[in-house]
């Protein structure tokens, strides 16, 4: 079989999906990745066939040889977009085209079969409308979708896997901070760094997730929300977050991100906020920027706010930086004017309130 996307997706309904009552509760008050639907989509790859059996069955634990690559050399990349209700009643994707793109991009640099995009935009498509019930209605839920690829081939040889099993999991979702909307506070890893020139920071596979979790587990000890990493080479430049990007807000109203030299994801959020900032008329820059120099322009108010952005988190405000002993706060430690304006330009895009000029959604009904 050919690597042309299937026209569409088997479905086989989930004999026993959850009762309305029962699914209802647990969308009261649902978290972050915790609440997951009925259904999974599913594709296998192999040199052989292909891209085939593209479905959309009852999600269920899988069954794994134990000797499956992945479980072994680590060939692993995911995908994270939002399903939202509209305000009309409808239901859309926030850019899933830019998704698929950049999880093709994944797989190569990880050297995994790539997904064709229209096969990644269909599998969402599907998914969603099989387990549409599940999207929250509240203030600021969504249907969380999470598509990955793991290599499935039975070989203990280090070498890319001839077999790939692409799936993608739905999760309903409220805020993704405990407390909802507040600032937040991150700690500065000056011993571990995330990724190196050269290595895989702009890919999203689990290995860079696996690498920021020590970080990560010392800015909750340390009493912080996130941990911020510094560029690997001078330990100099404020890169991301363990699982957003950063920018920083000037008094003089400049926008400054620091730029994709590979090492940081290419979050479509950062994207986004950038196309709506230059919209708006603002400044915006990207440009590296030094721990160094964040600390003093915070210190000296040149810097008035700065914020941390992503699917999961959207954007959320920082108030406080720890590093080691000592630490700075951000403006007034809330939530800044530009901070919020931005959050807001964003979210009423994505809830259908405000004007799509960019085309970003896609609706899926
Ligand atoms: N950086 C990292 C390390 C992430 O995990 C994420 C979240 O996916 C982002 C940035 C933001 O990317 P996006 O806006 O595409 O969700
Ligand atoms: C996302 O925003 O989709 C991510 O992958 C980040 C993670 C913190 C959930």
């Amino acid at each position: 079989m050919s690597t042309d996307a299937p026209a569409s997706f088997r479905h086989q309904p989930h004999p026993t999906p959850v009762a309305a009552a029962e699914r209802a509760e647990r969308l009261i008050d649902p978290g972050f990745g915790q609440v997951f639907t009925d259904h999974m989509a599913m594709v296998d790859f192999t040199d052989e066939a292909g891209w085939h059996d593209a479905r959309i069955v009852a999600r269920a634990p899988l069954t794994m040889d134990p000797a499956s690559s992945v479980l072994h050399y680590a060939q692993e990349i995911f995908e994270g977009l939002k399903a939202y209700r509209l305000a009309d009643g409808g239901t859309a994707l926030f850019r899933p085209q830019a998704n698929a793109t950049r999880f093709r991009n994944s797989a190569r640099r990880m050297a995994m079969a790539e997904l064709p995009e229209e096969l990644f935009v269909g599998s969402i498509e599907a998914l969603v409308r099989a387990d549409a019930a599940w999207i929250p209605e509240s203030e600021g839920g969504a249907l969380y979708l999470r598509p990955f690829m793991i290599a499935s081939e039975v070989f203990l040889g280090v070498k890319p896997s001839a077999r790939y099993t692409y799936m993608a999991i739905a999760s309903s979702v409220g805020a993704y901070w405990k407390g909802g909307a507040r600032a937040i506070s991150i700690w500065v890893s000056r011993e571990h760094t995330r990724a190196a020139p050269g290595g895989t920071g702009a890919a999203k596979c689990g290995g860079n997730y696996a690498a920021s979790l020590l970080a990560q587990s010392e800015a909750i000890r340390q009493g912080c929300d996130q941990v911020v990493f510094l560029d690997a080479a001078e330990r100099r430049w404020v890169e991301e977050l363990g699982g957003m990007n950063v920018f920083f807000v000037f008094a003089d109203g400049t926008l400054r991100t620091p730029p994709l030299t590979g090492t940081i994801l290419p979050g479509i959020t950062r994207d986004s906020l950038l196309t709506i900032a230059r919209a708006q008329g603002l400044r915006v820059e990207e440009v590296p920027y030094s721990i160094d120099q964040w600390r003093s322009d915070a210190e000296s108010g040149v810097l008035t706010e700065a914020f941390a952005c992503g699917t999961a988190a959207v954007v959320t405000a920082i108030g406080r930086v720890a590093d080691g002993d000592a630490g700075f706060a951000i403006g007034s430690g809330g939530i800044g004017q530009i901070t919020r304006a931005l959050h807001d330009s964003l979210v009423s895009i994505q809830r259908g309130t405000a004007p799509d000029r960019q085309g970003w959604l896609h609706r899926i009904d």
